[in-house]
């Protein structure tokens, strides 16, 4: 056997099942989410949170509205134990919040994990061993009837302790951990013995945790592990189903969604994924795919930049530019086609409407983004792109034989610099290759006097020491100051085309021309801006004669 061989595994056994009913069902209401941020992320890190921060995540997670969130695990680090005295004694937990904490199936631990709790209101204990056929047969070397001892002792022990502190709610929690890698019907005995010592009520319901410790199989198996559960397990009626999906095959969201199809009730994971190896499951994404569906997540996401910054600085893991819904790219289009597609979405999209915007699945300004930021431009850019920087940016509205034009020389720079053009760069490009263009003759001053329906134009033009007052007769000025450019300098002038704006709203705005001259059988692009829509297309028209000069020398 090579070192890379593929016989070294075998495939996942699927699910018996002749029925089943989760592919027909559709997500219409958000699970109750619980944060396992503070335990199960805080336990994969390098380093693990300082209190300052296991804070300042806690108050981020209340804030975005998790009503469930499991703070550590206190019996088996200090940090946590401590962590844990200290929302209770300075009253940090709101009153709607219930704090859960993890335990192993171990007297003294579980004895610790209830010192922590002392005076909390409402908190889940989490109990926990694992069930599957290699940690039975590999890691504690125990039957069957062995493990489903321990949980059930475990849960004797809970309730026990539990009882012993009445002035806290309790809800009690267990996961046959390594449930993915466990037979069904073993897991649905250990998960009903371990209820038959707690008693759930439908007023008082147990939580049945069923972790993707390693996610081992597609994501229909575990939907099918979950439908199988949900049908098999007793007291369904007083049993909250629960998921937690962790990423190895890359897939705990999908995982997660398939599960609630398949009747679940409850998510576990952490905001943006950390956790053990690949990672649990992003909280963010499950709750922005509900949202992008029309349901109502149950959280505010709104604040992504805070999620971010928290995340990143407390995991001290940066987030994947392309991550879905928060990466710096996911809302950026460098591709010509994607960018006149949003460009004619957007321009349609009325605010309140429903969002039908091509290759935006949510509107970017649900999380802090702005339209400005979406379209990008590179080498792989098109004219549209261009125009929809400039003019989100500067108000400029490009005509669109102006954006073909001016399209090559964008492209031409970012192939230049073998990166994306800043809209402040394609700006200066524009104004040095239409605008300010050197050696053009400039405007002394000019008069302009309206004598039935004709224009009759008189403008001084300087140029270095020279100075030229002209005169011609037009139907409008620009047609005017044409002739009086033929009479003088023996040009053949077309305009081709012709477009002006203004670029405020007051008097005292500037005015856009934008100008295609065919002068002497070539066609020139130029631009002019001025307080005066008429000096501005005159020196739109200096501008494109300038070019013309300057091709004609080089
Ligand atoms: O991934 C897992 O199985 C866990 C359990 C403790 C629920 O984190
Ligand atoms: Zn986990």
């Amino acid at each position: 056997m090579s070192i890379f061989d593929y016989r070294k595994y075998s495939p996942y056994t699927p699910v018996k099942k002749h029925v089943r009913r989760w592919p027909d069902k559709i997500i219409q209401k958000a699970p109750v989410w619980c944060s396992v941020d503070l335990r199960d992320g805080n336990q994969a890190l390098i380093e693990p949170l300082a209190p300052t921060q296991k804070l300042e995540f806690f108050n981020l997670l209340v804030d975005i509205g998790l009503k469930e969130i499991e703070v550590g695990f206190p019996a088996a680090s200090k940090p946590d134990f401590d962590f844990v005295r200290q929302l209770i004694e300075e009253g940090l937990i709101p009153n709607d919040v219930t704090i859960q904490v993890l335990t192993q199936a171990r007297e003294e631990l579980i004895a610790k994990t209830f010192e922590a709790l002392k005076g909390a209101n409402s908190v889940i204990i989490h109990l926990y061993n694992s069930t599957s056929v290699i940690q039975r047969e590999q890691v504690f070397c125990k039957s069957k009837q062995e493990i489903k001892e321990i949980a059930v002792q475990g849960a004797v022990w809970v309730k026990e302790y539990a009882m012993r502190q009445p002035e806290t709610k309790w809800q009690f929690q267990y996961s046959p951990e390594s449930f993915t890698g466990t037979e069904l019907e073993y897991a649905v005995e250990v998960c009903n013995a371990v209820n038959a010592v707690w008693e759930p009520t439908p007023s008082s319901p147990v939580i049945i945790n069923l972790p993707a410790t390693v996610e081992m199989s597609t994501p229909n198996v575990y939907a099918d592990q979950i439908e199988w559960m949900c049908d098999h397990i007793a007291q369904r009626d007083s049993i909250i189903i629960s998921l937690h999906t962790h990423n190895d095959r890359g897939c705990a969201i999908a995982a997660a969604e398939l599960g609630l199809m398949a009747g679940a009730d409850r998510i576990e994971g952490t905001l943006l994924g950390n956790g053990e190896r690949t990672g649990n499951m992003d909280i963010v994404i499950a709750a922005m795919n509900l949202y992008s569906q029309g349901i109502d997540p149950q959280l505010n996401l709104m604040n992504i930049d805070r999620i971010i910054q928290t995340v990143e600085s407390c995991t001290q893991l940066k987030v994947h530019p392309r991550h879905p819904y928060v990466g710096e790219l996911v809302f950026a289009a460098f591709s010509g086609s994607h960018q006149d597609a949003i460009n004619k979405c957007l321009a349609k999209y009325q605010q309140g409407e429903t969002w039908r915007v091509a290759y935006l699945p949510i509107d970017p300004r649900d999380v802090g983004r702005t339209y400005q930021e979406v379209i990008r431009i590179n080498s792989q850019s098109g004219k549209g792109g261009i125009g929809y920087v400039l003019a989100s940016k500067y108000g400029w509205q490009l005509p669109r034989w102006m954006q073909v034009d001016f399209s090559p020389v964008v492209q031409y720079e970012a192939e230049r610099i073998e990166s994306e053009v800043s809209v402040e760069v394609i700006y200066a490009l524009f104004k040095n290759n239409y605008l300010n263009i050197n050696n053009a003759w400039k405007i002394g001053s000019f008069n302009i006097l309206n004598d039935n329906k004709i224009v009759k134009l008189y403008i001084t033009l300087t140029r270095e020491q020279c100075t030229i007052t002209i005169q011609a007769d037009g139907q409008g000025p620009l047609e005017a100051f044409v002739r009086a450019l033929t009479q003088q300098f023996g040009y053949h002038i077309d305009i081709v085309s012709y477009n002006e704006h203004t670029l405020g709203v007051n008097e005292n705005s500037e005015a856009i021309t934008y100008i295609q001259a065919n002068i002497n059988g070539q066609r020139y692009c130029a631009a002019g801006q001025s307080r005066d829509i008429v000096q501005a297309s005159f020196l739109a028209l200096l501008n494109a004669i300038a070019k013309y000069e300057r091709i004609k020398v080089d």
